[in-house]
């Protein structure tokens, strides 16, 4: 669903990805993980078609996402790191701004999809707050239920739990899993969280200083030698042990 080949993408001087090349099946949970900085956000931007990387190419479902990146953002839905939702529109504006745009549903549909949309993240009577009047795991919700609400083929998420407590940080991983179970859902999970990783991911690529330097299955993740690998895997379990 999702083939990224020889990606590169340089911001002035600076080279944020070097040579990328991965794929992802249908119905696959690729996480993506490395240092802050690394390059991950950009990694998504440039799947998601939101900037044009420099060079390499990127297919989305047959899409060249350099050719059509409208046809290939419609198959993607996106949940930015901080959620980015409109302060000045309530949830159901948001979980509607891309759909009023793209499917013409006259209100009866919309009105159901946005109930269904928000029932899937458990955000269900909640359609006239303000995003200041919800906690942060709220609104990373509302920004899962903007993106569900297209139907997405593919997920890409980008730091979806940083932040929350454990128990949302669990039913924001259920609902991952729950998406690809149900639908069917490809996704791209950006995350710096080794728990929720191991609990929804089939695989993991680590982004070290634009580079991938692993692409494996979480068991094998845990056994890299790689030594930022391997930094993040002590500290994780130095944490969990205090
Ligand atoms: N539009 C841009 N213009 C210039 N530099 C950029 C741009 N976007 C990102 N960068 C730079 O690219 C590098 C990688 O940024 P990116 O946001 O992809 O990192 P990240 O891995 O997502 O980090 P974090 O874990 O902190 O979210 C950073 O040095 C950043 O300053
Ligand atoms: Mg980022």
């Amino acid at each position: 669903m999702i083939d990224v080949s020889g990606l590169s993408q340089t911001f002035g001087k600076k080279q944020v990805l070097k040579e990328i090349s991965f794929s992802v099946g249908k119905g696959e949970v690729l996480a993506v993980m490395g240092s802050s900085g690394g390059g991950k956000t950009t990694l998504l931007r440039c799947i998601a078609g939101l900037i044009q990387s420099t060079s390499g190419s990127v297919q989305v479902d047959g899409i060249e996402v350099r050719k059509d990146p409208e046809a290939a953002r419609r198959r993607m839905g996106m949940v930015f790191q901080g959620a980015a939702l409109f302060d000045y529109l309530n949830v159901e504006q948001n979980v509607l701004f891309g759909v009023g745009r793209h499917l013409k549903l006259n209100s009866k549909d919309e009105r159901a999809l946005l109930k269904d949309s928000l029932a899937r993240v458990g955000l269900s009577g909640n359609e006239h707050l303000f995003p200041s009047e919800l906690s942060g795991g709220m609104r990373k919700r509302v920004g899962m239920a903007r993106a569900i609400a297209l139907s997405p083929s593919i997920m890409l998420y980008d730091e979806p739990t940083t932040g929350l407590d454990p128990i949302t940080t669990y039913q924001i991983d259920e609902l991952i899993s729950q998406l690809r179970r149900e639908l069917g859902v490809t996704s791209l999970l950006v995350s710096h969280d080794l728990m929720s990783v191991r609990r929804v991911s089939d695989r993991v690529a680590f982004l070290h200083q634009g580079e991938l330097v692993f692409l494996g299955t979480p068991d094998q993740f845990l056994e890299s030698e790689h030594p930022a690998i391997q930094e993040l895997v002590t500290k994780t379990q130095a944490a969990t042990l205090h």
